[in-house]
Parts: C-alpha cells; sequence; structure tokens
C-alpha cells in the first residue's frame, strides 16, 4: 500500500505540479459544488492535490460533497480535509477513519493537544489505513506570531517545538506559512528531508510562491487567488510554473 507521501509526490511528478488547491467556494449553499466542480475541471491538469475546507464539508458533509470526491479520484488527485483536527484521540479517530472511509487521503491537524489521547493514536491509526496526517506547525495569517512565535521555556519557540514534534511522531507533513521564509527554511531544518512542508498564505495573503519553494516548501497550497480569478486555469498554470522543480 503506497503511503500519503507517494500517492502525493507521484501526483505531483505526472503533473509537473507542486500546487495544492485549496477548493474554497463560498456563495450560496445551492451553487457551491457546481462551482468548485467547474474549478477543478479548470485547474485539474495544474494541480498536484486538493485541499477540501469547512466551505464544502460543512454544508454538504462527506456524502453531499461525493462527486467531487469521485472527481478527484479519477483524476488521480489526492484529497486533504483541512479539519485543524484539535480533540482528544477517541473523537479524532472518528473524523480520521470517517475521512478514510470517504476516500480522503490525509487530515491537517494540530499538534497542541500532544500524543497520548491526542494525536498520537490518530497518525497510527491514519498510516494502517494508509492515510496521512499533516501537523499545523505555523499558520499563515497575520495574527499567527501572537501564538506560534512565543517562546517556550528553554527559548524554543512554539512552532519550533511542534516541528518538533511532528519529526518525532512520523507526520506525513506539516503546514508552515508561504509569509514566513525563516519559518519555512527552520521547520525543513528540523523536520528533515522526508516530512513534507505544505505552505499556504499565497496570493491573497500576501506570500510569494517562488519565494516559499525557496525558503523549503515541497508545495504550495491555493485557494482564493486561483478560485476568485477570472480565469482559474491560466492562474493554476501560472503557479505550476512558478514553483516547478525539476
Ligand atoms: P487562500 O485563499 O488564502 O486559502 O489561498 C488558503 C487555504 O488554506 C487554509 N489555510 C491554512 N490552513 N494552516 C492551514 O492548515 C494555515 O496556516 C492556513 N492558512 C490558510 C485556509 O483555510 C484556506 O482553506
Amino acid at each position: 500500500m503506497q503511503t500519503f507521501r507517494e500517492r502525493v509526490l507521484a501526483s505531483s511528478r505526472k503533473r509537473g505540479s507542486r500546487v495544492v488547491l485549496a477548493l474554497d467556494v463560498s456563495g450560496p449553499f445551492g451553487q457551491r459544488v457546481a462551482r468548485a466542480t467547474k474549478v477543478l475541471e479548470l485547474t485539474k491538469g495544474s494541480i498536484a492535490a486538493v485541499k477540501v475546507n469547512f466551505h464544502l464539508l460543512l454544508p454538504f458533509g462527506l456524502t453531499g460533497i461525493r462527486s467531487l470526491i469521485d472527481l478527484c479520484k479519477g483524476e488521480g488527485l489526492p484529497l486533504v480535509a483541512d479539519m485543524k483536527l484539535n480533540d482528544i484521540g477517541s473523537t479524532n479517530l472518528e473524523v480520521i477513519e470517517s475521512l478514510l472511509a470517504s476516500d480522503f487521503d490525509a487530515v491537517i491537524a494540530n499538534p497542541l493537544v500532544g500524543y497520548r489521547d491526542g494525536m498520537g493514536e490518530v497518525i497510527e491509526r491514519a498510516h494502517e489505513l494508509g492515510g496521512g496526517v499533516i501537523l499545523l506547525v505555523y499558520m499563515s495569517h497575520r495574527g499567527a506570531n501572537e501564538g506560534y512565535t512565543l517562546r517556550l521555556d528553554g527559548g524554543m519557540r512554539l512552532y519550533q517545538a511542534f516541528a518538533e514534534r511532528a519529526r518525532r511522531w512520523g507526520a506525513d507533513g506539516t503546514i508552515v506559512s508561504a509569509r514566513s521564509r525563516a519559518a519555512l527554511r527552520e521547520t525543513r531544518k528540523i523536520v528533515g528531508a522526508d516530512c513534507l512542508i505544505f505552505a499556504p498564505g499565497v496570493g491573497a495573503q500576501g506570500g510569494e510562491a517562488e519565494a516559499a519553494m525557496a525558503s523549503g516548501a515541497d508545495f504550495i497550497i491555493v485557494g482564493r487567488s486561483i478560485i476568485d480569478s477570472v480565469e482559474p486555469s491560466e492562474e493554476a498554470e501560472r503557479l505550476r510554473s512558478a514553483t516547478r522543480k525539476p
């Protein structure tokens, strides 16, 4: 059984893309699935994977987005659920079991809850089922430095401790803001070469795709600057070219 990391890297190689599309469609509920389908159809040749957030998961749930899941599966695009999972282990397990049974490939989770009775059993179970867990290390919004850069006893910053957890816990990937080159470089140093770094915050939040990749990101996550573009296919293709690795 291929791991999540192997699947997303294989998709990336096949398409020559390091772009994860955040399928964040807003507006009237009745139009969201159709709009998301259209954006996917327009961009599927330029992206490596798809991330789904509450924009779709809350109004429609896993069964209501079945056609979108099937479209991604048919195209060989790995699917990430952006739940920022943050609960006790038994509840987290319920979430991961449902997601993987519905053909999602990975979930984004918060390392703050700790390993025992928190994230440990989720990572173990996800791996047993062939799924992945991506840990939030440094978020991309402007307030991120109110929390993620706090100094802990001993002088380490919170995000460095989270990166260290990602390495120690065997997480498949991390989320690190594209807006902080220092955090990207530092996370890469801590997690090593085998843990993927996904960088959101490109475009709408001001981060630059090329700089994020040069600072250690493996993938960029992009939502609004593709979804809200007049030509989503052109924007996705532009980002694909800008972040292409040999
Ligand atoms: P935009 O429109 O800003 O959307 O390109 C980015 C997408 O990614 C999510 N996002 C994050 N997810 N950690 C995450 O796990 C982050 O630091 C982060 N920043 C943005 C956002 O919710 C949207 O789906």
